[in-house]
């Protein structure tokens, strides 16, 4: 379903990505590893739109999308959940689920999605016209993920979902994307420092470090894989 083929990419003179190889399957979950600073986000960026690759392409169903605006690519059917929520503090818990529907105008589909969201998201009809600001952070992921959720997408990209949350309140956020995937079939590219949590819930995964991948497995091969194993699951 999406292709990521030899990419580069660079900020200013600082080149961030080296020529990287990634493949999603349709219906699957694929899980990104790494250190801080490895490319991981820049990876995303480079398949939602917000960063030009300098070499290689991006595939979509088939289709190069690496020319494409972030906004076409929304409406192709990728969303990403970024980094650090960004959600907007001051607005609602609505509003921001609104703002995840931006490239829609069939009202009464956005009704029936938010109603439908409402079953893996029972805490944020609870809070629907509370700011965002003031959830906890378990429950400003779970909006986070709604609202990626909002343009329909076939592909959802996580930028560390469980970044700063309690085990407990991390493991719920996993269950429910673990609902989203087989009952939406929805296809999911995660990336995660939790590589026990990931690597539980990935069927495939891959490794990057300074802007390359090291290695790519299935996740029961990575959990058994000697270097994985001592710098990314601690055992
Ligand atoms: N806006 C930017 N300007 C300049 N350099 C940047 C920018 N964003 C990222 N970089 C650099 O690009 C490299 C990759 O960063 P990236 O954010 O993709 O890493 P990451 O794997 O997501 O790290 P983390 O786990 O800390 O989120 C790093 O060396 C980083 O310093
Ligand atoms: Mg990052």
């Amino acid at each position: 379903m999406l292709k990521i083929e030899g990419i580069e990419a660079s900020y200013g003179p600082v080149k961030a990505l080296h020529g990287v190889t990634i493949e999603v399957p349709e219906g699957s979950v694929v899980t990104l590893l790494g250190p801080n600073g490895a490319g991981k986000t820049t990876i995303l960026r480079v398949v939602s739109g917000l960063l030009r690759p300098s070499a290689g392409r991006v595939e979509f169903d088939g289709r190069r999308i690496d020319r494409r605006s972030t906004e076409a690519i929304v409406r192709m059917g990728i969303s990403h959940v970024p980094e650090g929520r960004q959600l907007f503090d001051e607005m609602t818990v609505h509003e921001n689920l609104m703002l995840g529907a931006y490239t829609r105008n069939d009202r009464d589909g956005i009704k029936a999605d938010i109603k439908r969201l409402n079953g893996y998201f029972p805490i944020l009809e609870e809070r629907r016209e509370q700011p965002a600001g003031s959830l906890s952070g378990g429950e400003q992921q779970q909006l986070a993920v709604a609202r990626g959720l909002m343009s329909r997408p076939r592909l959802l990209l996580l930028d560390e979902p469980s970044l700063g949350l309690a085990p407990l309140v991390s493991r719920e956020i996993f269950r429910i994307l673990r609902q989203v995937n087989r009952e939406e079939g929805i296809t999911i590219f995660l990336v995660e420092q939790d590589a026990t949590s990931a690597l539980s819930f990935a069927d495939y995964g891959y490794v990057v470090e300074t802007g390359r991948v090291v290695i790519e497995a299935t996740s029961d091969k990575l959990k058994e894989d000697e270097n994985v194993r001592r710098a990314y699951l601690g055992y």
